[in-house]
Order: structure tokens, then sequence, then C-alpha cells
């Protein structure tokens, strides 16, 4: 069963699927627990934020997420879907709770796990016999172990099973419905059969796993397509210096398929709420058994790098130095489609250059409120078109579609001068060149074109390598 984000709760035939809490109304929780009641299942989001519960409620996301605000209003009007701030309450009632607490990122890279244990006591201490423990939140190896034995000193038969997520922001409601893999992880085949009837309704292929297992399935996925992410993005840095063209590059390895060409978008790397932190936190996982990771050291290393990369070639397009000059920034969120700043590679290149004396002016079809107060020194613009007015670099940053789609007829006539630096490769070089623009890509052959050549001032365009 696929789940298209339109399709009403009402649509489905009752079901007998026990009653679900879900603890966390974040985007894991939130999601899977609109995409669940929407299968006709009974669920209650526990959410200590006031704020956030009062949205919910309403029928409001309080993310954004594509197909999220109609499904969420259809399930929140049909009752399939309540929320509350009293999980005492809701485990007098279901048997089956899901925890999808967060887990960020401590100091030193671990995975902070106190509000998973804060929700675990008090599953301890309140929960009724029988009642199945399932961590959706992203935990390292070893946690529902943990917890297991923990739950093992109380009274009651409690059981954990682990059963990761891998949604992907901007594409959430697709990613539940349509999965690749259902992962459950545990030791108590009934209460792993009762997880896969309660939270599969759409038929996916199921891998069982220990406990340990699915930790791992979820963090080494993450892991290797973060390592993905850096690699293709070391090919494109080397693509830079001997000339050669990534787009072309990536495709020749992609079409094997044991490489496949998905991840393989090289440009100014991974952030987001889950890679950065969960190859941190497997690598502090791995080190604390006494296992250099030197892998995962080398993907972040690289992904850090990919930014300054970055900022360097803005300041060689322009000449050399971006002090006084205009840098218009199109797109702030991490990735298309979502609002989320976290780990976004805008907010570090934002504040470098301004630290670098440029005069910076943002555009973000929907993450700029958030972005405000991040990045306090950059002016705002209400459409990509009065960003680039003015600017004496264009500079991509997030691969809007709208971005891909821009007039650059009339931007020409905008920009002081035509440079274009296209962090995601997501913008067509020759039609740039077309209107007079220089283009410089990540890994792709820069165009020059005479109009855009040289600055205003006549200072000549400098090749990256040079300022690196
Ligand atoms: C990621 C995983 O893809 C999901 O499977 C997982 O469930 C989720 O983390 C999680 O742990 O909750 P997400 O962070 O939403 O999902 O985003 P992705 O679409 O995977 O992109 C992550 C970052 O990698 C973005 O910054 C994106 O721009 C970058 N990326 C992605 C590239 O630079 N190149 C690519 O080819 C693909």
């Amino acid at each position: 069963m696929s789940l298209a984000p339109n399709q009403s709760a009402v649509a489905f035939p009752a079901t007998d699927a026990e009653p679900i809490a879900v603890v966390g109304a974040g985007y894991v929780g939130l999601v899977t627990g609109a995409c669940l009641a929407a299968t006709g299942r009974s669920v209650t989001l526990i959410e200590i934020d006031r704020g956030r519960r009062e949205m919910i409620a309403q029928g409001e996301p309080p993310i954004y997420e594509p197909g999220l605000s109609t499904m969420l209003r259809r399930v929140t009007d049909s009752g399939a879907l309540r929320v509350s701030a009293d999980l005492i309450a809701a485990l007098e009632s279901v048997r089956m709770v899901v925890l999808a607490v967060g887990t960020p990122p401590l100091p030193d890279g671990r995975a902070d796990l106190r509000a998973l244990d804060g929700v675990a006591a008090m599953i301890a201490e309140h929960a009724a016999p029988d009642t199945v423990v399932v961590i959706k939140s992203t935990v390292p190896p070893g946690t529902g172990r943990r917890l297991q034995r923990s739950l093992d000193r109380t009274a009651n038969r409690l059981h954990v099973v682990n059963c990761p997520e891998f949604l992907r922001e901007g594409c959430a409601i697709e990613d539940v419905s349509n999965a690749d893999r259902f992962v459950v992880g545990g030791t108590d085949e009934a209460a792993m059969n009762r997880v896969i009837a309660a939270l599969n309704p759409f038929a996916t292929s199921v891998v069982r796993t220990s406990n340990t297992g699915a930790e791992l399935v979820k963090y080494g996925s993450n892991a290797f397509l973060a390592m993905k992410i850096s690699f293709i993005n070391e090919i494109a840095n080397l693509c830079d210096l001997v000339g050669a063209n990534i787009d072309e590059v990536a495709l020749g390895m992609g079409l094997d398929p044991r490489i496949c060409v998905a991840s393989m978008k090289a440009g100014l790397g991974y952030g987001g709420s889950c890679f950065p932190k969960d190859v941190a936190a497997l690598e502090q996982a791995a080190r604390r058994e006494g296992l250099s990771f030197w892998l995962l050291r080398s993907a972040t290393e690289v992904n850090e790098q990919q930014r300054i990369r970055f900022v360097q070639k803005i300041c060689a397009a322009v000449g050399g130095q971006v002090e006084g000059r205009t840098v218009a920034l199109l797109g702030l969120a991490f990735k298309p489609g979502t609002d989320d700043l976290r780990q976004a590679p805008s907010i570090a290149i934002a504040n470098r250059l301004v630290e670098l004396g440029a005069i910076v002016v943002a555009h973000d079809p929907v993450a700029m409120d958030a972005a405000r107060s991040q990045i306090p020194d950059v002016e705002f613009a209400v459409d990509p078109y009065e960003a680039v007015t003015g600017a004496d670099v264009v500079a991509v940053v997030t691969e809007w579609p709208e971005y891909k789609c821009l007039d650059w007829s009339a931007i020409a006539s905008m920009v002081h001068c035509r440079i274009v630096v296209d962090g995601r490769n997501c913008i067509d070089p020759e039609l740039l060149a077309e209107h007079g623009f220089d283009y410089h890509g990540m890994g792709r052959p820069s165009v020059l074109s005479l109009s855009g050549h040289r600055s205003v001032d006549g200072a000549a365009a400098v090749s990256p390598e040079r300022v690196a």
C-alpha cells in the first residue's frame, strides 16, 4: 500500500491493529504518526512542547514538509490522530509505545540519550504488562539491549524492539509509505511480530535483526551515504584540478549498479540533522570499542572542507577578495523541500563571507524566518530577483527547483557583475554563458564569457586553485 499525501484516513478500512502512542512529535514522530493514522490506526502523539501540541491539534504541522499539512488536517479531523502531553495517561490505554524523541549530538559527538532515558524511566514505572517499547529514534549500538536490561528489572514483561526510520526530509511521506525495507530488531519474536502488524501497514519487506543489529543498520546506512557524498566530492575536487567534468564522471561511475547514481551529487556536501550527527556518533561508538573508524573521520573532514572551498571559489571568482563585494546567496535550507537549517552549509558560508567583509543578501523560499537569528548580519530578499539585484556574484547554495528555472536574461541586467558560483551544480552553464555570465561549479569546468570575465573595476577573475 502506498500512501498519497492527500489520501484521507476514511479512505482506509477500519483496522484491528492495536492503538499506538508515539512519544515525540519531531520530524520522525509526527510524520510516522500521521502516516499510521492515515491508514486507520489510532495514534496518540505525546509532545511536551505546548506550542507544537496546539498547532498539531489544529492540524497544522510545526515543520514544513510537502503533503503533511493536508494529511495532518484529515487525521486530526477524523480523530485517528490525537496529541497529548500526558504519557502516563496514554500508557493506560496502549500496549505499543514508539519512542521518536531527539538524540542530538553532545559536544564530543556522542548522542545525547537523556530524553530517551527519561521516557523509558516513565514507561518502566507506568506501562502495563506486555507493553512493547519501540525505538525509532536513532540510537548508538547497544542502547536497545541496555534498555531491555533495565526494563527487565521491573515486574512487568516489557519488550524493547528497535525499528529505525529511513525517511528523508522533503519526501518523508513518500519514504514512510513506500519504504524499501522495514527493519525490526529484538529478542522476543512475538513482540517483533506485533511491531510488524502495528507499524508496517505498507507491507514493506521485513528485515529481522537483533536490537544492536537494527541500530547498526541505521547508523551504517547514514554513514555510508555520507561517505559516498564525501567521496564524490573529492572526485569533484580532483575534476577541478585535472580539468574533467564531475557530471560525466559521476554518471559513468554510477551506472555500475554496485555503485549506483544515488547520493552521487557533488557540491557543498551534506547537512541536516542526521548525516553529520550520525557519522560523529558512529565514530564515537566505534572508538569506545577501541576501533578507529578512519573512513568516517575523513568523510567529516571532506564535508567541512567543501564549504571552505566554496567560499574560496566565490573569492576567486570576484578577483581574490570579497571585501566590500555584494554576494547574493540563493538558498539557505540544508536541502530543497525543507525549512530545516540544522548543519546547513549556508550558515557557515554566510558567516564566513560576512567575516571576510562581504555584503551578503540571501533568499530562500521557506527558511528565511528561521535563518534570521543565525545569520544576523545578512540581508534578506523577498525573492531571488531582489537578492541578485546589484550583486557582484550570485552563489547558489540550495538547489531549490525555482532556482533552476530563473530568468537569466532578466538577471543579466540586474546584477552588478555576471558571475555565478554554483555550489550544487544545478544551473546550466551553457545557458548562463548565453547571457554573458561566468560560471563556476563544483567539479564542473568553469565557463568564462567575455562580458562576465572581468568584474566592473577590471580585476581579472582568478582560478580558485590559485587562491586556495
Ligand atoms: C537522511 C537519510 O537519507 C534518510 O534515509 C534518514 O532516514 C535520515 O537522514 C534520518 O536519519 O533521519 P535527510 O537528512 O533528510 O535524510 O536528507 P538526504 O536527502 O539524505 O540529504 C542529506 C544531505 O546530503 C543534504 O544536505 C543533501 O544536500 C546532501 N546530499 C545528498 C548531497 O550533497 N549529495 C547527494 O547526492 C545527496
